[in-house]
């Protein structure tokens, strides 16, 4: 291939056309002049002007020195890194050749055998096939190679990491950079070294990798591998987070108890108080016992929740529960600033088959998940309806930060979690109960909009009774 329209010796071009080795022609500046087939096949070209730019991490000055020296110097061996076809960066031998008369330099190339026999080939298959991602590094530590997951261990293609040197690597974990530094001095130091760290995609995303490095000393590379161990560290979150539920529960369950018997006694004064009573001191009594039963209504929530699950079936009136499950998560959505919006009507109609315990856990994930995703203002928005025959359905409704497609479809995932002391468990216990219960589940949501879940049981009536749908804001701030 011929680039300026400067003159080449003939003779030259036509030896160089001729060889199978990669060969070039170039002035002082490294401007190219000519390049053989060779050369094209072998190298990646995007039609670059000057031989430096084929050169992995050039120090121009250095090259320029080279080119200017080329008359006196003796040596005139080079090592440089190239990019070849195949995306792959080799250490390739180059042979210099200054002529004078011309001012022109010629380099001719040694590139690596590419051939390569059976054991290589089960070694490239089980690298490209791996479950871990893996970066090969030569002993000046610019990357050689990396397999194919390179997309979906950090979203990245290729062309970060080849022929980069492993600062690429370092620069992926920014929170940890000086920890994955002093790792790869470790490896320079003893040959091998494992770290298990977060990798943040985005704030919604964050995975754990380890990595172990090791040094083969007889190809002079340095193996990366990195395996995903995000779903062992939420394992072992969530066992040291059940051991902890497990005492919360324990404890829960003795306060509750604790409280229940000076509430008996209240809840008798006030029935005597009230035999006394005069109209305006009545009124206030009967608030009292109001809101005694209603202190009597969670706490033995709370003793149903802490107890482990006695797996009854019954027929119960799932819109009965949904606003049984609303007076428990009334008070943390007070606090948190959120409305709740019930739109009531089929109370009582709304009969499943089940266990109704399992159930209230259902709803309580279901709310503690949209409350969560929410900030002081948002509305978390509940119905139970019988609109479709046959069929009890619940509606869940946040306005929360919502979720995009790759996070919906991980939601169900045991171990999916975006949060930090999230174990990733509700929503797979959510399915796995519903569809105990003979329900489905399905999921809506927008980014930055709100998420509703919709829950379908079959009607322990196996028939619609509809009803007007009257939205009323039972609970607001
Ligand atoms: N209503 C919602 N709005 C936005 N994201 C949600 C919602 N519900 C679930 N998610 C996403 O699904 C993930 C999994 O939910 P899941 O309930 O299984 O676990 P978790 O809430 O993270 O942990 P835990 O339930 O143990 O507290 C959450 O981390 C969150 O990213
Ligand atoms: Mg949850």
């Amino acid at each position: 291939m011929k680039y300026k329209n400067i003159k080449v010796m003939k003779h030259i071009t036509f030896l160089l056309d001729d060889t199978i080795r990669p060969g070039a022609v170039f002035d002082l500046d490294g401007s190219l002049l000519h390049v053989n087939n060779s050369f094209c096949k072998e190298f990646v070209n995007d039609r670059e002007e000057n031989i430096k730019e084929f050169f992995i991490n050039p120090t121009v000055n250095h090259w320029d020195n080279v080119f200017s020296n080329l008359g006196e110097t003796e040596n005139k061996t080079f090592e440089v890194h190239i990019r070849l076809v195949g995306n792959r960066v080799e250490i390739v031998k180059m042979h210099l050749e200054y002529f004078d008369d011309v001012q022109q330099v010629i380099a001719l190339f040694d590139v690596p055998q590419s051939t390569v026999d059976k054991s290589d080939k089960t070694y490239i298959h089980a690298f490209r096939n791996s479950d871990s991602f893996m970066v090969v590094i030569d002993r000046d530590g610019i990357i050689y190679d990396v397999n194919d997951l390179h997309t979906s261990f950090f979203n990245l293609p290729k062309d970060y990491f080849i022929g980069k040197t492993v600062g690429a690597i370092v620069k992926l974990f920014p929170d940890n950079s000086e920890l994955i530094f002093n790792y790869f001095k470790d490896v320079n130091l003893y040959g091998f070294a494992e770290i298990t760290t977060k990798y943040i995609r985005n704030v919604n995303d964050v995975n754990y990798y380890q990595i172990t490095t090791l040094y083969d000393s007889e190809s002079q590379t340095y193996l990366v591998r990195m395996n995903d161990r995000t779903e062992e560290m939420a394992m072992e979150k969530r066992l040291a987070h059940s051991n902890s539920l497990s005492t919360i529960g324990e404890l829960a369950a003795s306060i509750a108890h604790e409280i229940r018997n000076p509430m008996t006694t209240l809840k008798g004064f006030v029935q005597l108080l009230k035999i006394s009573a005069t109209a305006d001191t009545m009124k206030y009594l009967s608030v009292i016992d109001e809101e005694i039963d209603r202190m009597e209504a969670i706490l033995s929530e709370m003793l149903i929740l802490s107890k482990p699950g006695v797996n009854e079936k019954t027929t119960f009136s799932l819109g009965v529960l949904v606003a049984d499950m609303i007076q428990v998560v009334y008070p943390k959505a007070l606090m948190d600033g959120i409305t709740i919006t019930q739109k009531e009507n089929i109370l009582k109609d709304s009969l499943i088959v089940g266990d109704s315990d399992k159930i209230k856990q259902v709803l309580l994930n279901l709310f503690k998940n949209a409350m969560e995703a929410m900030t002081p203002g948002g509305n978390l928005s509940i119905f139970v309806n019988l609109d479709s025959p046959g069929k009890v359905i619940l509606g869940v409704s946040d306005t929360g930060k919502g979720m995009d497609k790759r996070q919906l479809k991980q939601v169900f995932l045991p171990f999916f979690t975006t949060k930090s002391d999230g174990s990733g468990l509700g929503l797979p216990f959510v399915l796995k109960n519903i569809e105990e219960h003979g329900g489905t589940v399905i999921v809506e949501s927008e980014v930055g909009i709100g998420t509703t879940f919709i829950v379908t049981f079959p009607s322990a009536l196996g028939h619609a009774t509809m009803k007007d749908t009257a939205e009323k804001r039972v609970l607001s701030l």
